[in-house]
């Protein structure tokens, strides 16, 4: 649990860098760790770089300053690149976008055939993969036919059987209804239990209250780091970076502002229920 599988140092990425007047500074100089095991959420208001920095730690682009080593791997080396993509799956916003085949099954086997993963190995991750999103009964199934929580948990899955050690999934309850929603952040968190890295980037304060540790983002910045009571409590500066905060941590913030002495570190009802009866 203490090793890193994640190091970014002094990280930047420019886009358009060839033309440097135009050029769009997404990243500013990013430093953090993430380690195995860890459930990570990332939040930030739009255009704040967040997927900038999914995309550079999945290695689809390379940091224009800086570093990011994934498990030991730095994503510059472009022999690394299959590697850190394995270890490190990326699941999207729209799950249409990600399901390349006509049966769920074959959608799923996709990448681990890719990977060279041989006949009955394949077959048994395949059908582990369906499993632990609990979509197994669906295998035979066409996706297009699946609600959009269910074609998301395919696309999970179709992380899931090339065995990765953590699963970056940027905005991926997004376009979900709220049922498709607590699918995802049901299955996410199993996930987690089950001893997969989690980087969960999300607009939903809910979500990244089941995180380990909170990142809020900032125009290319990392402006906020803690437990998700640590960052939350802060509601002023939540709000000043365009964030709002779980409503019971908002309550418990103007309950205090008006003179009751109440711990803005509260994240659930019953946890403001004690504060209220002290
Ligand atoms: N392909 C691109 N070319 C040029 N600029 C880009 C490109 N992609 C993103 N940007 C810019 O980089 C900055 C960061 O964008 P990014 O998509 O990483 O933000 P985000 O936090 O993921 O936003 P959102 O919440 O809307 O998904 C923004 O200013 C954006 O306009
Ligand atoms: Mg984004």
């Amino acid at each position: 649990m203490d090793e890193n599988i994640i190091e970014i140092k002094n990280l930047k990425y420019n886009y358009d860098a060839e033309d440097e007047a135009n050029s769009i500074k997404a990243l500013k100089g990013i430093d953090l760790n993430i380690k195995k095991g860890e459930f990570i959420a990332i939040l930030g208001h739009n255009g704040c770089g967040k997927s900038t920095l999914a995309k550079l730690i999945n290695a689809q682009m390379i940091p224009s300053e800086g570093d990011i080593i994934v498990n030991g791997l730095n994503t510059k080396d472009e022999k690394n690149i299959w590697e850190i993509r394995k270890t490190c799956g990326m699941v999207f916003q729209n799950p249409d976008n990600q399901l390349v085949a006509t049966i769920v099954e074959e959608d799923v086997a996709f990448g681990p055939e890719n990977l060279g993963v041989p006949m009955p190995e394949l077959r048994e991750r395949v059908d582990n993969a369906l499993k632990t999103v609990d979509m197994y009964e669906y295998k035979m199934h066409s996706p297009a036919l699946l609600s959009g929580g269910q074609k998301q948990r395919i696309a999970i899955a179709g992380i899931l059987a090339m065995n990765p050690d953590c699963i970056l999934l940027d905005e991926p309850t997004a376009m979900l209804d709220p049922n498709g929603r607590s699918e995802i952040v049901r299955t996410i968190k199993k996930l987690n239990e089950e001893g997969k890295t989690i980087i969960h980037i999300t607009h939903f304060m809910e979500e990244a209250v089941l995180a380990d540790r909170v990142f809020v983002m900032n125009d290319g910045l990392v402006e906020l780091e803690g437990t998700a009571k640590e960052v939350f409590s802060k509601v002023e500066k939540m709000k000043k970076l365009g964030l709002d905060v779980p409503q019971v941590t908002e309550l418990a913030f103007k309950l205090n502002q008006s003179g009751f002495n109440i711990d803005n570190e509260v994240l659930t009802v019953n946890e403001l229920v004690d504060e209220v009866w002290k």
